[in-house]
């Protein structure tokens, strides 16, 4: 894993935000895996910036989202499909007919899951997945103790990840009790892997994310696994590591062509 700490959200995000500008630079058509929740609002904002005032193009990329709850429509207000309608690939010029993200209300979700995944390999597999991390270590909606290996499929949401998301819904009640999440399998096949994690709540996840054993029961440890993970952190989420002097120093040190941004 790289792991790369930055002073604040805001840097981090603007770190985030200047790879993926580079990846779409590089390569138009990229694939990239993208995630949901507050983590990535700023970067998707300068995202945005860049498209509007310095003219990157979105227009042939494609892309998959982590997840979606299950029996919320495409337009419903909570939905992952419009959080991201509204917070990226409208405002930043995404062709519609390339952006996917699983469809919670689909009459066979099974069926759903498993084109998911055919979708993804359809298009050459994911080059850059960006990832959030829960409070209790879920990447996408992968809970603590399912399967590292594991592929598209309808996941129970735990008591505490509901609670999390209350605040969006406004009741916690509310938030539904399943969702259709890329598995940690499917993760794992992107070709590359970035992960932000900001703020106190983040800490103990991190720890476990970063310097713990892998385990079913942190599944953002699986990333250990990966052979190009970047973690980008600010102070408040580093601040349970043990061996943040080492990665300060690696991330001082770089050859210029290691340099992720
Ligand atoms: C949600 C999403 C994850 C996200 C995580 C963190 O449950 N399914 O993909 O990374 O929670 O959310 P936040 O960024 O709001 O802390």
């Amino acid at each position: 894993m790289e792991i790369l700490i930055r002073e604040s959200p805001e840097a981090g995000c603007l770190l985030g935000a200047r790879i993926i500008a580079g990846l779409v630079r590089r390569k138009p058509d990229a694939v990239l895996g993208l995630a949901t929740g507050r983590t990535p609002l700023r970067l998707y904002g300068e995202l945005v910036r860049l498209h509007r005032e310095e003219g990157l193009d979105f227009s042939r990329v494609t892309t998959f989202n982590l997840d979606e709850y299950v029996g919320l429509a495409p337009d419903h207000p909570q939905s992952y499909r419009r959080f991201m309608d509204e917070s990226l690939f409208g405002p930043a010029g995404f062709d519609p007919a390339r952006t996917f993200v699983p469809n919670g209300v689909a009459a066979d979700l099974q069926a759903e899951c498993r084109l998911y995944e055919r979708r993804i390999a359809a298009a050459g597999g994911i080059d850059l997945q960006l990832l959030g991390l829960g409070r209790n270590g879920h990447i996408g909606f992968n809970e603590p103790t399912g399967s590292l290996s594991s592929r598209t499929w309808i996941k129970i949401l735990s008591e505490q990840t509901r609670r999390d998301n209350g605040a969006l819904f406004g009741v916690a009640e509310e938030v539904p009790r399943h969702a259709i999440t890329m598995g940690v399998g499917t993760i794992l096949d992107a070709r590359r892997c970035l992960l932000l994690a900001f703020g106190p709540a983040k800490v103990r996840a991190v720890e476990l994310m970063v310097e713990g054993a892998v385990s079913a029961l942190c599944p953002g440890s699986a990333l250990q696994l990966h052979p190009r993970t970047t973690v980008v952190l600010d102070e408040n989420s580093a601040a349970g590591l043990h061996h943040t002097d080492h990665y300060r120093w690696v991330d001082a040190h770089k050859l210029d062509w290691q340099r992720s941004d």
